[in-house]
């Protein structure tokens, strides 16, 4: 059997993550996100993906320690940094940056901490390259706040507010994870040589990088941009569709009904409302967007998808477009990880087959 980009085809089973596009339900280890979330910091959920379970107080204690410690990034991993030219992008100077923490020290850790380390460090390695682009001096890790606080304090130098770090927090929690989409398939397939976890993470990151995948939530700044005000709704959604435009931030492959992340990060833009003018016209201009995508596409089922809502708190928390999908990776490793981890457990090397279609030379 043929399938074009391996569609539809069953090529893994996970007890990571299950995602029903009908039903419109993302759950992590069995759990609703809507049920863990809200209730749990970055490091619990991490915790929860990576192992099935809850951390106790023990538990958490010793995985908020070891990621302090994987903010400190060893020597030469800072030096390769400072070494990038400034116009690397990030992603590629993430990837870059990944892979030379494939050295001896480092191999000789469990896989499990090595997996707390690389997520621990990802923004950092983020930060330091994204303020040696902007020219700008090298804030250091602060081992008293979140990993999230300590995320937005290495961007900027500044101390954030608490809504801003539960909005990106949010976000992050929401996006670790999500099956078998091609980044993961490709950590997985890493992985299944018996090759090693910074190599897994590296072909990766090297597969996020892509605009198929990596997302652009962008678009979607643009199209808010573009509004402007909420009485523009609906002639500038009106123009678009009409001349054969995509409105972005809708529309999902898998999800026919709302996208369950979308849900609860636009509950987060709500309680954030009155506070930041862009939330306000992103959950105004979402209800007349459906309407007017019904309209126009009757019974496509076109919802916001989770790039809608994410790209309005990335705004609203000032986060520039260039650090979107950096973030979006920083929160993806917890799941590249967790599924690197999951196929060492009960291994087979990927070897599809491939069927010649060219001619043969007598
Ligand atoms: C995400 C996406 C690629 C999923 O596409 P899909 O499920 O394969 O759906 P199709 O591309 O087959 O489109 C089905 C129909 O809905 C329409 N449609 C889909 N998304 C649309 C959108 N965002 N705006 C307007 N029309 C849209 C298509 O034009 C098509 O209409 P037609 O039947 O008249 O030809 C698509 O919805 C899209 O391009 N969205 C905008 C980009 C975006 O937000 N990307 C982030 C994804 S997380």
């Amino acid at each position: 059997m043929f399938q074009k980009g391996l569609k539809d085809v069953v090529a893994v089973h996970t007890k990571i993550a299950s995602v029903d596009g009908d039903k419109g339900e993302l759950r992590y280890r069995g759990v609703l996100v809507g049920d863990l979330i809200p209730s749990h910091s970055f490091e619990e959920v991490a915790y929860f993906i990576w192992q099935g379970e809850l951390p106790g107080e023990n538990e958490l204690r010793n995985l908020q320690g070891k990621m302090i410690e994987g903010r400190e990034l060893p020597d030469h991993i800072g030096a390769i940094i400072d070494a990038l030219p400034a116009d690397m992008s990030l992603m590629d100077a993430m990837r870059t940056v990944i892979s030379a923490y494939a050295h001896v020290d480092f191999k000789d850790r469990t896989i499990e901490e090595q997996a707390i380390i690389l997520t621990a460090a990802l923004p950092v390695v983020i930060s330091r390259h994204y303020r040696n682009m902007k020219g700008l001096s090298i804030v250091k890790a602060n081992p008293n706040l979140s990993h999230t606080a300590n995320f937005l304090w290495m961007l900027t130098g500044v101390l954030a507010n608490e809504v801003h770090v539960e909005a990106l927090e949010t976000y992050l929690k929401l996006t670790m994870e999500h099956g078998l989409n091609a980044s993961t398939f490709a950590a997985r397939v890493t992985i299944s040589t018996e090759s090693d976890l910074t190599a897994a993470i590296t072909s990766a990151l090297g597969t996020m990088k892509g605009p198929l995948h990596g997302g652009a939530p962008s678009g979607v700044i643009d199209l808010l941009e573009a509004i402007g005000l909420t009485e523009n709704i609906r002639p500038v959604v009106e123009e678009k569709v009409k001349s054969g435009e995509r409105i972005m931030g809708f529309g999902h492959r898998i999800y026919k009904t709302e996208d369950p992340r979308s849900i609860l990060l636009r509950d987060k833009c709500v309680s954030m409302s009155g506070k930041d003018s862009w939330l306000d016209l992103a959950t105004e201009a979402e209800k007349e967007i459906i309407a007017l995508l019904e309209t126009y596409k009757p019974g496509r089922k076109l919802y916001t998808n989770v790039e809608y809502y994410a790209a309005a708190i990335m705004r609203s928390i000032e986060m520039p477009p260039e650090l979107f999908t950096p973030t979006f990776s920083a929160a993806r490793i917890v799941g590249w990880t967790a599924h690197a981890m999951e196929q060492l457990n009960d291994n087979t090397i990927f070897r599809p087959q491939s069927v010649y279609v060219g001619e043969l030379v007598e």
